[in-house]
Order: C-alpha cells, then sequence, then structure tokens
C-alpha cells in the first residue's frame, strides 16, 4: 500500500489504474480512523478493484472556533488500518498541495445547507463540497462511499454529484455505533470518562424517536419533545438542534412524510456529537 502526499503522482497512479481498465473507489476521511470508516473501506474493496482513501483534515469546512488545530492527526496508525483493510493507496496531502494560495474556487449548494448542521456551522458545507469535488477530480472514482453518520452530508453530496453530472455513484453506508450504542466518531476521543457516559443520551434518544415512528408517531413536533426530554434529563448535554427534515431536501416539516430525516447535534461538554435515523415508508 501506497501513501501518497501530491496530487500530481495520485492523477499518475489513477490514469495508470484507468489505463487497465480497473476501478477505482474512493473512501473519503478526515483520518483519526475508526470502525465506521473501515465500514466504508470494506465496502469500497468489496466492490471496486482499486480502492483509495483520502486523509485530509480540511480546513475549509472548519469554523475560526472550531477544533481544527485539536483534531487528532496520526498517519502512521490510518495508514496501517488502511492496509489491514486492503486499500491500494492512502491520498494524504498538505493543505497547502490542495489549496494553492491562489485558490479562489468554491463549491456552494443552496437550500440543503439551510437547516441542521448548515445552519450551526456556517461555510462547513461550502468546504465540504469544495474539497470533495476537488478529490473527485484528482481520484476520478468510479464509486465514492460516505456515512449515513452524516445524513446531511451524503445527502448534500448526491445532490451535487447530480446537479453538476459528477461521474461517480454516491454509496451511503449504515452507521457504525460502539456496543452501548454511541455513534462511532473520531471527536469521542475528546470526552472524559464522565461524558463518554452522558453521550449515551444520544443513541437513546434516536432509539426512542425510532420506536415512537415505527409505533406510529407522525407528528414532528411531538417527535421533537420527546427526544429532546430524554437528552434534557442529562446535565452535561446540551441540545444544538433536534430537527425532523425532508429526507431528501433536507427542509424542515412539521409531518413525517414518505422519506424524514430526524437529527440531532449535541454538545456533552465542549464536543458536539451528532446521530440521526432516517425513516423510509416502506
Ligand atoms: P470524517 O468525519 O472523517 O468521515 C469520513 C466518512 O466516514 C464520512 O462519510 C462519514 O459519514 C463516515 N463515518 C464517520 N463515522 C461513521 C460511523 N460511525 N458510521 C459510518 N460512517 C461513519 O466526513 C468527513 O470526514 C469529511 O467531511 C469529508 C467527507 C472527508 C470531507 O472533508
Amino acid at each position: 500500500m501506497e501513501i501518497i502526499e501530491t496530487v500530481g503522482s495520485m492523477k499518475a497512479r489513477i490514469a495508470a489504474w484507468k489505463a487497465e481498465g480497473l476501478t477505482v473507489g474512493l473512501v473519503p476521511t478526515m483520518g483519526s480512523l475508526h470502525a465506521g470508516h473501515e465500514s466504508l473501506m470494506d465496502a469500497a474493496r468489496a466492490a471496486c478493484d482499486r480502492v483509495v482513501v483520502s486523509v485530509f483534515v480540511n480546513p475549509l469546512q472548519f469554523g475560526p472556533d472550531e477544533d481544527f488545530d485539536a483534531y487528532p492527526r496520526d498517519i502512521d496508525r490510518d495508514g496501517a488500518i488502511c492496509d489491514a483493510h486492503g486499500v491500494d493507496a492512502v491520498f494524504h496531502p498538505t493543505a497547502e498541495e490542495m489549496y494553492l494560495p491562489a485558490h479562489n474556487t468554491y463549491v456552494v449548494m443552496e437550500t440543503l445547507t439551510d437547516a441542521l448542521c448548515g445552519a450551526s456551522r456556517p461555510g462547513h458545507f461550502r468546504g465540504v463540497c469544495t474539497v470533495v469535488t476537488k478529490l473527485f477530480n484528482i481520484v476520478q472514482p468510479d464509486r465514492a462511499f460516505f456515512g449515513q453518520k452524516d445524513a446531511q452530508q451524503l445527502a448534500i453530496i448526491k445532490r451535487m454529484v447530480a446537479d453538476l453530472n459528477m461521474n461517480v455513484a454516491v454509496v451511503g453506508c449504515p452507521i457504525v455505533r460502539e456496543e452501548d450504542g454511541l455513534a462511532k466518531s473520531s471527536r469521542n476521543a475528546y470526552l472524559s470518562p464522565e461524558e463518554r457516559q452522558a453521550a449515551l443520551v444520544l443513541s437513546r434518544a434516536i432509539r426512542a424517536g425510532e420506536a415512537a415512528v415505527a409505533a406510529g408517531e407522525r407528528d414532528g413536533a411531538a417527535l421533537r419533545a420527546l427526544m429532546a426530554a430524554i437528552v434534557e434529563a442529562e446535565p452535561l448535554a446540551r441540545i444544538d438542534y433536534i430537527e425532523v427534515v425532508d429526507g431528501a431536501t433536507m427542509q424542515p416539516t412539521d409531518r413525517i412524510g414518505a422519506s424524514a430525516l430526524i437529527a440531532m447535534a449535541v454538545y456533552i461538554g465542549s464536543t458536539r456529537l451528532i446521530d440521526n435515523f432516517l425513516y423510509e415508508e416502506e
């Protein structure tokens, strides 16, 4: 397995594979890899001849008061995990390699980015769409793999690919959780033992929400209130948002229709965690 640090050498490697007629799968990540990322690698490995994992902490998607500097980075550990999952190449550029000093072009989506994390993190999805477009152009993947954990991100990438006629199939993969229910996240590493325990309110609220919808609840406000009450019972938790939105448009909705995303962001101490579930009418 190779670790490739420049755009030029990544493009050359891809060109050689394409000349052989091989298909390429891409798993974009910011590193600090865990079982959630590994599930995407395994899905890519099963579906594509060659698998590229990008490991790049993208400065453009972090707000000025966010954790860009603190974000955990360990390329040796990440490389070993990729190797163990049969990855062919890790693309690990520097920020200077990805963003030339004169960089001046951005991919900005409109209403899909208004709600949920887009509302709490201005500019975040502009950074995500721009870096993912660049990664698609560099790696030219046949398939790209994203987690349902970041449900709004997945919906936005699917919209972007359709809107801009990008030649890539976007594959969504289910949320991977710890045994006790907490969704795997690189940010879980920030939690103290006490906070780690408190963080279980997210998955507990998600499970309660899912059960209510399964039992026939279709009122968005009632569902939101039920989930909020569970989170508010935990003193270390502070709700950023709990919202019910249309599964495709990401617009807030009062009624749970054929496709709905129920998503939350909650601060546990100073760490912001997200979780969600999708409801799709059978
Ligand atoms: P990152 O947070 O590293 O996540 C990389 C991919 O792993 C995303 O598609 C995310 O949804 C998925 N993932 C994270 N935790 C998961 C879990 N518990 N179960 C399943 N999938 C999970 O998302 C980003 O990086 C960045 O925004 C990126 C797309 C790389 C652009 O910079």
